[in-house]
């Protein structure tokens, strides 16, 4: 079941992919991204969900340039150079798939390709460094030892999380070791989400008073992120929510 639904998330990114250029603003997106599930049966994850402010308005988050994470759709266009990170998760028969992937306008800035590239790798050593059994703290030492290459920020008040039935759930996945991640353990059977959010400076993040959701750098510097639903098995890592068109691991931004 986690399997179809991480399959069907990630064809819905494939849809969405091509059309996210200069121009198009983030409600665009976010209404792809609404008819496309809709048409197929299924629901929008972020739609209503509930947080600590109230319900999310969208069905997708679009989080541009120094938005860390859970940006809502709204009337911006989108210019060249920006980066716009597009989280999308669906409950496909009552299971849920999410995945993320930040895109680059037309020419980005150096800052903004080498933490879009810093992200990217980040998720992918997460991913290398995980086997049966591991500690949750092996996806942290991996993103702490990319990052600091770069001399970026890793966001640590945002997590990834177990996934499944619930769209958040045990364990937290946090992206810095710590004495929690030392004990949790990620067992052939588990999913979860590997999100790693890079920060081009501090890693601290602000949310947005007014709409309660919103979380932008608190120094007002670049952040990037991408995502993938993760089944560990018995043999490694299994990742649910990848096809043949996104970036693949390896990729030079
Ligand atoms: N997709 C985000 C995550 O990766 C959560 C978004 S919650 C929302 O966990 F309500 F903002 F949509
Ligand atoms: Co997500
Ligand atoms: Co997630």
């Amino acid at each position: 079941m986690m399997r179809r639904a991480c399959k069907f998330n990630a064809e819905l990114l494939d849809f969405v992919r091509p059309k996210v250029q200069a121009g198009v603003t983030t409600e665009q997106i976010d209404s792809w991204v609404h008819e496309y599930t809709s048409q197929h049966g299924h629901v929008p994850a972020c739609l209503g969900y509930q947080g600590e402010a109230g319900p999310f308005p969208k069905s997708c988050c679009t989080s541009v340039n120094d938005v860390i994470c859970h940006g809502i759709p709204d009337d911006y266009t989108l210019q060249d150079g920006d980066i716009v990170n597009v989280d999308i998760t669906t409950i496909v028969d009552g299971w849920h798939g999410d995945q993320s992937e930040t895109f680059i306008i037309g020419q980005p800035s150096d800052d903004a390709r080498r933490v879009v590239q810093c992200a990217f790798d980040c998720l992918y050593l997460a991913i290398d460094n995980i086997s049966p059994g591991c500690t949750v703290s092996d996806i942290g030492h991996a993103v702490v030892r990319r990052a600091a290459q770069d001399g970026f920020g890793v966001v640590d008040k945002y997590v990834g999380h177990g996934i499944g039935r619930n769209f958040h759930q045990r364990p937290n996945i946090p992206h810095v070791p710590g004495p929690q991640t030392d004990r949790d353990r990620l067992f052939p059977g588990m999913c979860f989400t590997i999100e790693p959010m890079i920060n081009v400076g501090k890693p601290r993040g602000i949310c947005d008073k007014s709409d309660g959701w919103t979380v932008r750098t608190a120094d007002g510097k670049l952040s990037a992120q991408f995502e993938h639903t993760i089944l560990m098995t018995e043999q490694g890592p299994e990742v649910l929510t990848l096809t043949e068109d996104g970036p693949q691991q390896g990729h030079q931004f």
